[in-house]
């Protein structure tokens, strides 16, 4: 049966299914809280107001963010203490102190002495000590200092003592989406927290303050079982979960609350082939489940009321142009789906997804309510 309240939507378009989103939040929240570490979710995956809510603690909202414009947006609606998990570029600081004459608490990364003494520098300037965390490194994924780099200690000390305030260790764990299965993603999370711990104790045994241990990616978050010494996590893509994060175990395809919108445009019998008006101007470029065990394409097709079309996926796509087929070696029919018929697609990952859209359109949890707009914005 056909769910009217889509049937007006425009497509392509984002959908999220609320009932899901918020079992994803709350097997988060609930893993954090088993483990005593506050949660610090990360904004980059929604980029919504709205959505925000769901995630901040009401009482005493800290969040991450991945641009300043994140941090600009949010710092105006009412959340003060954010990090920026991003390494601060030096022409930044600027927005950053502005952030602060603004009440909010940005706390910017980084990793090097150049950026450390640029952050001192900026903040006995305004009178404004910025709070700064020490990026580390656990698995030579992208950035930040080794917990043994002597570096980190002249870091620490630079901020420190030259006017800005030293306010933890971070790290992220990024090889940890390259491991499938919990036991994989738990020795990440192993690795990640031993590196911060050591980069903390370093920092003390050096006489340097050390308050916030922060680790997080949502596989290492889901798979940590023990997080002694560390006080913080964060994670942003477990709020919708997708295919990249099915495809390493971190949940099924049935707990996706993030798809696409998509109407049937044309058929091309010969080849079995449908097309929809879902390219990857509404799916992203991202192909994160190319090197996985499983390929999805540009994502997987389900009904327009979210249930799975066995081995159906997005093969190829063009900008406006999605070319849906059957999984190649397998053995499933193309069902007959006649021009218009509306489609959802699981995305490949949520956040390259999201990020191609202005708006969600959420489907309540409480079965036929309206539909709810959430906006959502872009930006550096
Ligand atoms: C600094 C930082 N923290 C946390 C995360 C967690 O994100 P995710 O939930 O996508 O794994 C990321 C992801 O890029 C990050 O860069």
């Amino acid at each position: 049966m056909s769910d009217s309240r889509l049937s007006t939507l425009p497509t392509p378009c984002l959908l999220v299914d609320e009932a899901k989103m918020e079992r994803n939040i709350d097997r988060l929240a609930n893993h954090a809280a088993e483990l005593g570490v506050s949660l610090r979710p990360h904004l980059k995956t929604t980029k919504s107001v709205d959505a925000a809510r769901y995630v901040l603690n009401p009482r005493n909202p800290a969040a991450t963010v991945s641009t300043l414009a994140e941090a600009e947006v949010f710092a105006r609606n009412g959340i003060k203490d954010i990090v920026y998990g991003v390494g601060i570029g030096l022409n930044k600081l600027e927005r950053v102190l502005d952030l602060h004459r603004a009440g909010c608490r940005l706390t910017v990364l980084l990793d090097s002495e150049a950026q450390a003494e640029a952050v001192a520098k900026a903040s006995r300037e305004a009178g404004i000590a910025i709070p700064a965390m020490i990026e580390i490194d656990s698995d030579g994924h992208r950035s930040g200092l080794t917990p043994q780099d002597p570096i980190l200690i002249s870091v620490g000390r630079i901020l420190h003592e030259g006017g800005a305030e030293l306010a933890g260790v971070l790290c992220h764990a990024g090889e940890s989406y390259f491991a499938v299965g919990r036991e994989a993603q738990r020795k990440f999370a192993e690795t990640e927290r031993d590196a911060v711990v050591d980069a903390a104790a370093a920092l003390r045994q050096a006489g340097l303050p050390c308050p916030t241990v922060s680790v997080g990616s949502t596989p290492t978050a889901h798979a940590a079982a023990d997080l002694t010494g560390v006080s913080e996590m964060r994670a942003g893509v477990y709020v919708f979960f997708d295919l990249v994060m099915s495809g390493i175990e971190v949940c099924s395809v049935d707990d996706i609350a993030l798809s696409v919108l998509t109407t049937v445009i044309g058929h091309q019998e010969k080849q079995g082939w449908l097309i929809c008006d879902a390219g990857w101007m509404a799916m992203s470029r991202d192909r994160g489940t190319a090197n996985q065990q499983v390929d999805q394409g540009y994502g997987l097709v389900c009904d327009e009321n979210g249930v799975l079309i066995p081995d159906l996926m997005v093969a190829q796509a063009n900008q406006e142009h999605g070319v849906i087929a059957v999984r190649s070696g397998s053995d499933a029919t193309m069902p007959e789906l006649p021009l218009g018929t509306r489609l959802r697609i699981l995305p490949n990952h949520a956040c390259a997804t999201a990020a191609q859209h202005q708006r969600y359109h959420v489907i309540p949890k409480e079965p036929g309510a309206e539909l709810v707009t959430w906006e959502r914005f872009g930006g550096w």
